[in-house]
């Protein structure tokens, strides 16, 4: 969950480091810290909290001359938050400097043995084994030392390292945890995710699970497990720089909120052709599709958040049973599996560690996997037998809002393209496209007809807890609706079923307690009213979303969000939309860091 970035090259390294790791500061904010080598040796620079520290303390790196170096923010798994603790960390003879992503789940058999060998540790972190053993094993060629490292490391990693015995070189490790080269002219770069290399080159290598590259100004030599020469080609980073950057914007949430009917259309124009969903990634999947008898949809938080709500889509225009799982159960759960089922993984990042462990597990059992990704080229993206990127392009805020959007877009898409292969539809396919095609101007107009967020934020921002309410679709949005309000806003918000009230969760209502109730699916919609008047008539104050003409809605809540009218197959995607806004409002007027929230990092690549 931590991001790391290395530079080597003629120009100072600091300043590249440290603009770096501003754009992975997403991962994780704790700590932060650089190690950049010159003729005199290696210096170390570390603070607690934010980057902006670490330029303050380094006065934007000026201060740490040399030409080479690695970096890292950090998100503590293993230790406090301290400057102790912050990467990157030295060996004892001062040779070596090393920075990590990942968990080293050995590392305390690894810390005895050190220790007993006379190693000392100035962290408790599981990092430091690795730099010692690197000292232990260096015997004159640091390539060497780093494939026993590795062999000795059992959990995830990416790994920077640079020695003194080596100036100019960084080295770059990888093992379930994202690793990707920058080729420059003149210098050469690695980084957690793209996002800290486009402002210095656009042509990328995509290291795999196992390999390790050695990267000099000039060259990048890239080694497999047995420290075999690999040949790797560079591919193009295509997306917009600006894309990463905030665009006036005050928060990150704010802009990716806003950019979401683009997103959603970027997903969905380039696959509709003539009326038809065309995924043309997935002609290998159509032979055997009549023989799928179950579909699993897999994921973590607001990705699983994204399945339950694209359930409803699938199940109905395909008639194939759907179940959702959490990703971090279905591994353990010793899922009941084999070649008749289709399990889809979503995933934002690609990189949850969770995530990639369901997957694995699946296709040991035999199930075809197909997933949902929105990052080009990460590890779920190339497990999967089949992928589906969703391109909402580089999502930076921590609490995702055009990621699940998309996510669910895409289940929409596959609803209908897989019901048509089966011959399962039964209203034309060209009516369910352009039902699709219009999903883009729907999530506007729901932006668009709720300018009373703010206020409504003013209203409700300071309870202790925020009760979200709905049935089927409905109830799956509440899911996600009450994460986002969590997640930013550190409310205590739970979303409940709202035919499960009756059996306990109505104690909880008291006189003026916020319910927010979904009421977007007109099926239902007499029997969330329902749950609203109970709520009420125990002194609840209601915050209802629903379509303008909703007149019984209207009368009876007293608040209300709205959407656009939309048909509940597809209404999720748009439901969601006015939640995230409140969810942000209400975090702003707790005065929260909204794109970094406490305790959370973007990419969850641990377990
Ligand atoms: O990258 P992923 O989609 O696999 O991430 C899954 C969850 O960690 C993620 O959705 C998380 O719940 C977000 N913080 C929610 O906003």
């Amino acid at each position: 969950m931590c991001g790391i970035v290395g530079f080597t090259g003629r120009q100072n390294a600091a300043p590249i480091l440290l603009d770096g790791l501003k754009k992975l500061e997403y991962r994780g904010y704790d700590s932060a810290g650089i190690a950049v080598m010159d003729d005199n040796g290696i210096t170390v620079q570390k603070v607690k909290g934010r980057i902006a520290n670490l330029c303050e303390k380094t006065k934007d790196g000026e201060a740490v001359p040399g030409f080479t170096g690695i970096g890292h923010t950090r998100w503590a798994t293993h230790g406090a938050p301290t400057e102790e603790n912050a990467h990157p960390h030295l060996s004892n003879d001062g040779r070596f400097a090393v920075v990590h992503n990942g968990i080293i789940e050995n590392y305390s058999t690894l810390r005895e043995e050190l220790l007993a060998d006379g190693y000392h540790f100035e962290s408790e972190t599981d990092t430091e084994v690795i730099v010692h053993l690197l000292e232990m094993y260096y015997n004159g060629s640091i390539r060497e030392a780093l494939i026993r490292t590795a062999n000795r490391l059992s959990g995830s990693y990416a790994l920077g390292v640079i020695s003194s015995e080596e100036p100019g070189k960084i080295y770059a490790v990888r093992e379930a945890s994202p690793l990707i080269l920058g080729v420059g002219i003149g210098e050469n770069y690695f980084a957690s995710d793209v996002t800290a290399l486009v402002n210095h080159t656009r042509n990328v290598i995509y290291l795999e699970d196992g390999e390790f590259a050695e990267l000099s100004e000039s060259s990048i030599k890239i080694f497999d497990v047995l420290g075999q020469e690999v040949s790797k080609k560079p591919t193009r980073v295509l997306w917009d720089v600006q894309a990463a950057e905030k665009g006036g914007f005050e928060h990150f949430m704010l802009k990716e909120i806003m950019e979401q009917p683009g997103a959603v259309k970027a997903t969905i124009a380039p696959r509709i052709r003539d009326g038809k969903v065309v995924f043309e990634e997935l002609q290998g999947i159509l032979p055997y599709l009549a023989d799928i008898r179950k579909i699993i949809i897999t994921a973590c938080g607001s990705a699983y958040y994204a399945g339950c709500a694209g359930r409803y889509a699938l199940e109905r225009l395909t008639r194939i049973p759907v179940e959702v799982e959490l990703a971090s159960e279905l591994r353990y759960s010793e899922p009941l599996i084999d070649d008749t089922t289709l399990v889809i993984v979503i995933s934002q990042s690609g990189e949850t560690a969770d995530t990639i462990a369901a997957l694995k597990e699946c296709k040991t059992r035999g199930a075809r996997t197909l997933a949902i990704v929105n990052v080009v080229g990460s590890t779920v993206a190339k497990l999967a037998d089949y992928t589906i990127y969703t391109w909402a392009g580089p999502e930076i805020a921590v609490a995702t809002t055009k990621g699940y959007t998309t996510q669910i877009t895409v289940l929409y898409m596959l609803s209908v393209y897989f019901s048509d292969h089966l011959w399962r539809l039964t209203v034309p396919e060209e009516t369910l496209t352009d039902m699709l095609m219009e999903l883009p101007r729907r999530i506007q107009q729901a932006i668009d007809m709720n300018p009373t967020i703010p206020a409504l934020a003013k209203k409700y921002h300071d309870h202790k807890a925020l009760f979200f309410i709905g049935r089927n679709t409905d109830y799956a949005t509440a899911l996600e609706g009450a994460l986002k309000m969590k997640e930013i806003s550190y409310l205590h918000a739970e979303a409940y079923a709202a035919g499960e009230l009756k059996h306990g969760t109505i104690a909880l209502i008291e006189e003026h307690q916020p319910v927010i109730a979904l009421c977007c699916n007109p099926s239902i919609m007499e029997k969330t009213l329902s749950n609203i008047v109970e709520v009420k008539s125990r002194g609840a104050e209601v915050l209802a979303l629903t379509f303008r003409n909703n007149q019984k809605i209207l009368s009876t809540a007293d608040d209300l969000l709205f959407i656009p009218d939309v048909d509940a197959l597809f209404s999720a995607v748009i439901e969601i939309v006015p939640l995230q806004l409140l969810a942000y409002y209400v975090a702003k007027e707790n005065g929260c860091d909204i794109d970094k929230p406490k305790n959370l990092a973007k990419s969850v690549t641990v377990e």
